[in-house]
């Protein structure tokens, strides 16, 4: 069933005011296909009747989340762009021991965390650079729109290909294998807060040390990504910095940063 101009245009903004999610005409084959299984899920024949359902303030909260979920991108990886967490483990943690000395206490949020791969990749990095882990107090927020994909990363249980490019060292101290399946282990699993969070809204986070966002505003269009990083820029830490996906610039969307450049990885820092 082909979706109309008017129907394409109701649904687009429908997810754009709910998830800031901005479907462009070139994936408007990919929006009716992940509409046509809604309508078969709820064995509706017309998208009229399943844009009723859906956009029923009451009734249609819970298929809004089902739909935005089918339509997230979660493609992802431990370490994913390696350069980059080699700036976090080599550049950032150093200057956050140093700094927070007295406190010990850090806070990193991975916002769109996809099935946990980068909350975990955080985690391990910390464990293995803070000598004396157990003095400090440090929790990952982990965080995403997609319930579905929460629920995997909390459970932390990956394939022998995708723990394929955690370091032996690493996959040694921080994975279980079970059957054929590789755990993450308790040890690594109780520093991370998984939780439902849309980027859209307000997030009463604060005295961030380090946020990471990774190909997740590439799905957002200029306005949603310029509100999305006031959002970050609120919730860090003086000092504190911000890793965005190597696509991802704030070029033009914020000169409250600082961009640092170390060894092919990127990062931004907060200045006054
Ligand atoms: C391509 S994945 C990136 C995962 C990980 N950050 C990485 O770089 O490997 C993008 C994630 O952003 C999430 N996402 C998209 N829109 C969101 C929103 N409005 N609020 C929170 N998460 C969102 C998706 O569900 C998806 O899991």
């Amino acid at each position: 069933m082909i979706l109309t101009d008017d129907e394409f245009k109701l649904f687009s903004q429908l997810i754009y005011n709910e998830s800031g999610i901005s479907i462009k005409e070139a994936k408007r084959e990919f929006l009716q296909v992940r509409l046509q299984k809604r309508l078969q899920a709820h064995r509706l024949v017309s998208y009229y009747r399943y844009y009723k359902l859906v956009s029923d303030k009451n009734q249609g909260q819970r298929e809004l989340l089902d739909l935005v979920d089918s339509l997230t991108i979660n493609e992802t990886s431990f370490f994913r762009n390696r350069p980059q967490m080699d700036v976090f483990a080599d550049m950032v943690i150093p200057e956050l021991i140093r700094r927070k000395s007295a406190l010990k206490r850090l806070r990193i949020w991975s916002a769109g965390c996809s099935r946990g791969h980068e909350p975990y990749s955080i985690a391990m990095t910390i464990l293995k650079r803070l000598g004396d882990a157990d003095s400090w107090d440090v929790k990952v927020l982990a965080s995403d729109i997609s319930l579905r994909v929460l629920e995997l990363a909390q459970r932390g249980s990956y394939t022998e290909l995708e723990v394929e490019n955690v370091h032996p060292g690493y996959r040694d101290s921080f994975f279980k294998k079970v059957d054929n399946q590789f755990q993450v282990i308790p040890r690594l699993r109780k520093l991370i807060v998984f939780d439902y969070h849309n980027l859209k809204h307000e997030n009463g986070l604060s005295g961030l040390d380090a946020i990471f966002c990774r190909n997740v505003m590439i799905y957002f269009d200029r306005e949603e990504q310029q509100r999305l990083i006031n959002k970050f820029h609120a919730s860090l830490a003086e000092g504190g910095y911000l890793f965005l996906g190597h696509t991802e610039t704030l070029q033009g969307l914020s000169d409250k940063f600082r961009f640092i450049y170390h060894n092919k990885g990127a990062v931004y820092q907060k200045t006054g």
